[in-house]
């Protein structure tokens, strides 16, 4: 699908006022998208696992103006306590979207957000917050035309997610979505994400991902900061096409369920991520000292015990543990008897493969 055709037509009605709420949940990368040019397309296609228990809820009560506002009008809510602070990253969100959704202007928002992790648990809410904000757009957009369907419904609202955080157009559909235009990936698209439809094998379903708080305060470097040191980076090139190619590696992988191949590519591309930051200009290293101790418990446990056990890494020093559910019992052992002294206050965050979005 083309841009174009995510420009709506003259509305036939806009409603004076509504309400709207979505829970969208968050989304852990398996390849990894990491580089980006204007407006949000990304250097390389990725792939990700949707999270089931990590999400956003979101309420957008809208009032229509006696006359259209010079600019946009709303306030943000974060658990009921107004957070001014949030307004830029919105304001640039709607000032991106504003093209395909025409209306924004001539109503004021109340956007109410809760997400279900603690804001400072250094797990990003900018791909299930832009999710969900996307989804109650969309859901007023619907009130002002009749019939839309709902596959156009999705794609629209994966494509506005996108505008607000690249990731995000990987939060509104589950259980597997790609996002950027790949050679082997049908129907793939630079513009939204689409779920990943061909055979998976039984052992992903209800793939586990126990999530260890390793570093639980504000990000070190925004992911605008890090896409961009991408740019001129001298590794680049090569990365892109790492990522293409690790994309072609999970296809067969997903098929057979050869967990030992999905633990060579996951990893790898978590490391390789850091690696990124750890080679641009400025270099940063986002791990801590007990991600690593982390990551040589992981390999340690899985020599001994043969356990499918493997990590992957957001551009952060949380660790996320990959495992199949079969395995659930013996790894959450492990956890609490090895890792949970290198989380910080202890914490983790149990969740698992989930199915996407849903409207509350
Ligand atoms: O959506 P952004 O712009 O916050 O970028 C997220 C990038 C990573 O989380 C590091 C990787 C990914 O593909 O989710």
């Amino acid at each position: 699908m083309t841009v174009e055709a995510f420009i709506s037509s003259p509305y036939q009605q806009k409603p004076a006022k509504g309400s709207h709420t979505w829970k969208s949940p968050s989304n852990i990368a398996l390849v990894k998208y990491w580089g980006k040019t204007a407006p949000q397309i990304p250097a390389n296609p990725s792939i990700s696992f949707t999270l089931n228990n990590c999400h956003t809820i979101t309420t957008l009560t809208y009032t229509k103006q006696t006359t259209v506002n010079a600019d946009f009008s709303f306030d943000i809510f974060l658990d009921g306590e107004l957070k001014p602070d949030f307004a830029p990253k919105i304001e640039i969100f709607l000032k991106r979207i504003e093209i395909y959704i025409p209306f924004l202007k001539e109503y004021h928002f109340k956007i109410e957000t809760s997400n279900s992790f603690p804001h400072s648990s250094g797990i990003a809410s900018s791909a299930s917050g832009m999710g969900a904000l996307a989804l109650c757009l969309m859901s007023m957009e619907r009130e002002f035309v009749a019939n839309m369907d709902d596959g156009f419904f999705l794609k629209k609202a994966s494509f506005l997610a996108r505008l607000g955080s690249g990731s995000a157009c990987r939060s509104i559909e589950g259980p597997i979505v790609t996002w950027g235009t790949h050679k082997e990936i049908k129907n793939s698209s630079d513009f939204y994400g689409i779920p990943y439809t061909e055979e998976v094998n039984d052992v992903f379903k209800n793939y586990q991902d126990t999530i260890l708080l390793v570093d639980v305060g504000e990000k070190w470097v925004s992911s605008t900061v890090g896409h961009n040191l991408m740019n001129n980076h001298p590794f680049a090139e090569e990365r892109f096409v790492q990522a293409n190619s690790n994309l072609s590696k999970l296809s067969p992988i997903f098929k057979s369920g050869n967990l030992e191949e999905f633990i060579e590519v996951v990893e790898s591309e978590a490391l390789t991520l850091h690696a990124m930051m750890m080679t641009s200009m400025p270099y940063f290293i986002l791990m801590k000292p007990n991600t690593l101790k982390i990551i040589e418990k992981v390999w340690e446990y899985r020599k001994e015990t043969g356990s499918h056990l493997c990590f992957t890494l957001d551009a952060g020093a949380n660790v996320h543990l990959l495992y199949p559910e079969a395995e659930k019992e013996t790894v959450l052992q492990f956890i609490k008897n090895e890792l949970v002294a290198y989380c910080k206050k202890g914490k983790y965050i149990c969740d698992q493969i989930g199915f996407g979005a849903r409207k509350l």
